[in-house]
């Protein structure tokens, strides 16, 4: 029996779906990279744009044709998609009920793990690592359906964490990142309370040669504690990835992000000061509901100021079920594209700015890709570098002198 495993989202469906391939193995399944030679397809969906769930509502009609196959859906799914979805897989099954597959599958016993985040991964990469510390948000923000998908926010026991990543770095892994829907409220929920600048501190004491990064920050929750402790974590990379969805007050406001444009452009001033070097990266969304052309313009003024390294830009999508979902989505496609289209010009003119600096400096690159004779990496920063070797060189920390600065990666050589 073989299974095939479909998932789209983020890093927090990777990783799941490395706990999901474990439970598959200790059934005795095999994994297989091909779709069609598949017995078993279990999907992890995404739903925070509808283009996301609608590949998933593609792939089943497809895949209900196909004889002997078992569907299985996880991940994150509305609660009325999960209605219709029930008609179409075999199994809709909650992430959280992960060590549950084998009973509903097969009949066969729960996996021993309670909780899902405890199985052990079968990790994808050989180097690179995506390690939860949370699942779920509190934060509601009004556009988003991630507290209706995965629920409150549940931290993982600091000790469990760092007995993971431990692990990882004693075989050889090169880059860990830390993921969570909001990493700086990590640990209000647990007995006694934790920090995730003490987890980030304790995951940076493990001895060896590796990186930590970590993903999302809140600005409503990001202390100057964390900011301060940075520069002085030696493996964490000085990359910041901090979501602003809008520049406008109002918009911020109808979002229920909890800051303002002036208090995150406080943030961002300590982050460039205590952060020498640091690269900031953002998410934005255009064409919330109401939004006018001067609020959208707002949001254009402050990448401008920021000259974000990378921007995820986002039309618009109205989730059923969302606070967002009650005001008329009345902005027209073509607005938000043009809108979109606006603020990706700003942002390859800064990513170009923060590229044309590194020019002439030998940075420490990561080696994740190859393509012919060209080696793809990237920097402590998170900028794409390409060079030539004939060595092989993935899952390795190489020093390259960068010698060409483009708009999304750099040019560099390897000695
Ligand atoms: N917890 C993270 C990521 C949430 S989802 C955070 O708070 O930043 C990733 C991104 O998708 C969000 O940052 C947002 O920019 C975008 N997004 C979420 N809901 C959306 C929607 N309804 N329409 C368009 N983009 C959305
Ligand atoms: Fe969604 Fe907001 Fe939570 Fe991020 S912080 S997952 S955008 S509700
Ligand atoms: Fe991630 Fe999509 Fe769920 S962005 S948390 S997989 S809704």
């Amino acid at each position: 029996m073989k299974y095939f495993l479909f998932i789209i989202g983020c890093q927090m469906n990777l990783a799941d779906a490395e706990r999901a391939a474990t439970i598959l193995d200790k059934m005795g399944m095999t994994q297989t990279s091909s779709e069609k030679e598949a017995d078993l397809i279990m999907a992890l969906a995404c739903s925070v744009r509808q283009s996301a769930i609608d590949r998933v509502y593609g792939q089943i009609n497809k895949w209900q044709g196909r004889k002997n196959l078992t569907t299985v859906l996880s991940g994150c799914v509305t609660a009325r998609d999960k209605k219709k979805m029930q008609e179409k897989f075999d199994l809709v099954l909650d992430i959280k009920d992960l060590p549950k597959l084998p009973n509903k599958l097969k009949n066969l016993p729960t996996y021993k793990q309670n909780n899902y985040l405890q199985i052990t991964p079968k990790y994808t990469s050989n180097f690179q690592a995506f390690v939860p510390i949370s699942n779920g948000c509190n934060n509601f923000c009004t556009y988003c359906v991630v507290p209706y998908t995965r629920g409150r926010e549940q931290s993982r026991p600091q000790a469990e964490i760092i007995c993971e990543v431990r692990a990882l770095i004693k075989r050889g892994f090169r880059e860990i990142t830390l993921v969570g829907q909001n990493v700086n409220s990590y640990g209000q929920d647990l007995k006694p309370e934790a920090e995730f600048v003490d987890l980030l501190t304790k995951a940076d004491s493990i001895p060896g040669h590796f990186w930590i990064r970590f993903t999302t920050n809140h600005p409503k929750d990001m202390s100057d504690q964390l900011i301060k402790a940075i520069p002085k974590l030696k493996k964490v990379t000085k990359y910041i990835h901090l979501p602003l969805q809008s520049g406008d007050n109002t918009i911020l406001k109808k979002m229920n992000r909890k800051y303002t444009k002036e208090s995150y452009l406080r943030l961002i001033a300590k982050i460039k000061k205590w952060i020498p070097g640091v690269a900031i990266s953002t998410d934005i969304i255009v064409g919330f509901p109401g939004e006018t052309d001067k609020q959208f313009k707002e949001t254009a003024k402050v990448m401008k100021t920021v000259q974000y390294v990378m921007a995820y830009l986002n039309q618009y999508s109205e989730r059923p079920g969302t606070a967002a979902a009650k005001l008329k989505d009345n902005i027209k496609k073509e607005t938000k594209r043009q809108r979109e289209e606006v603020l990706n010009e700003i942002l390859k003119k800064s990513s170009l700015a923060y590229n044309q600096k590194m020019v002439g400096k030998s940075e420490e690159v990561l080696v994740d890709g190859q393509k012919k004779e060209y080696y793809y990496g990237r920097t402590g920063s998170y900028q794409i570098v390409k060079f030539k070797s004939r060595k092989n060189l993935i899952g390795k920390f190489v020093k390259i002198k960068i010698v060409k600065a483009n708009t999304w990666y750099l040019d560099g050589i390897y000695a």
